[in-house]
């Protein structure tokens, strides 16, 4: 690997994540990981396997503490980063449940963050992002690539007028979370999906709009507890997450046979004990969906 592409391959090393509230009581216990630049990378994993922990372990979530490991990004250890420099960093964070806020639009929302992450990391004082002279998105670039952005996900203008995530359904979160990646461009896109109740409407829209971004400059995580997201999100890469720990990484053919056989068997050839049934580790998908 050169010196450059290792910069641009985010690599976890012996990760281990507790929660703040119990500092003693690790959930992830020593994760390896890269995710070089171009790669789509599934974990998948059973309920509670940590899966959500890994997501906002990455973010700077203040709720989980680092308890050993290190996790590298542009060649900065970003642990020591706020959750606001890691996105200067191109990282980019898509929640799983996303907050409303009445009175901001998402132009505006979408406007101030391209704007701090023009800035970079540093803050660069040469970098005035209000003025285009200086480096900034003029008015007028910003909204040609609004325009852009929008017609490569598919999405109607006047999305971008309505106050962020007020009132939004399932699937209009996921849309403004996939807005919100294509207008940063980031090197590094890190997707929870959620366990249950994912709607196929919200699927569809995650699907089509990270297929939209895929570039060689790209890096994705994505994680998913059902690899139905995964017929439609071709990944490079599947891992098998379970009891804070990746017990096996492979291909496409991983995330077929898990959706054959459940969780049950990988975790018992991975050694580990199992206190709950066969059948309350398989895939099945929620009753919401079975019609
Ligand atoms: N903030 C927290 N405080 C205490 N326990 C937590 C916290 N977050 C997660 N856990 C516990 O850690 C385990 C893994 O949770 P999570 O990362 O949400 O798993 P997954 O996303 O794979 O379902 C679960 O047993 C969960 O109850
Ligand atoms: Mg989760």
């Amino acid at each position: 690997m050169t010196t450059d592409n290792a910069d641009r391959t985010l690599i976890i090393r012996g990760l281990r994540v507790a929660p703040m509230a119990k500092p003693d009581h690790e959930i992830l216990q020593g994760i390896d990981l890269e995710v070089a630049p171009g790669e789509v990378h599934a974990i998948m994993g059973p309920n509670g396997s940590g899966k959500t922990t890994l997501a906002y372990a990455l973010m700077g979530h203040p709720a989980y503490v680092i308890t050993g490991g290190e996790v590298t990004w542009q060649g900065r250890d970003i642990l020591k980063l706020s959750a606001d420099k890691r996105s200067r960093l191109g990282m980019f964070l898509a929640f799983q449940y996303p907050t409303a806020v009445p009175g901001l639009s998402v132009a505006s929302f979408i406007r101030s963050a391209l704007n701090a992450k023009l800035q970079g990391i540093d803050k660069n004082p040469d970098i005035d992002p209000t003025d285009a002279i200086k480096g900034g998105v003029s008015m007028l670039d910003f909204r040609r690539r609004m325009r852009e952005k929008l017609a490569l996900l598919k999405m109607d203008e006047s999305f971008v007028s309505r106050y962020v995530n007020d009132g939004f359904s399932g699937g209009e979160k996921k849309r403004l979370e996939m807005l919100q990646m294509a207008m940063l461009e980031p090197q590094l896109a890190i997707l929870d999906e959620t366990d249950s109740g994912l709607d196929i409407d919200a699927l569809r829209i995650v699907a089509e709009g990270v297929n939209a971004m895929l570039n060689p400059d790209l890096g994705i995580l994505l994680i998913t507890h059902y690899q139905r997201l995964l017929n439609h999100i071709k990944p490079d890469v599947v891992h098998v997450l379970a009891q804070g720990r990746i017990i096996k990484s492979g291909g496409r053919d991983l995330a077929i046979r898990l959706e054959d056989e459940g969780y049950g068997p990988i975790l018992r050839e991975a050694g580990l004990e199992i206190d709950v049934p066969d059948d309350a580790l398989r895939l099945d998908e929620p009753a919401v969906l079975a019609h």
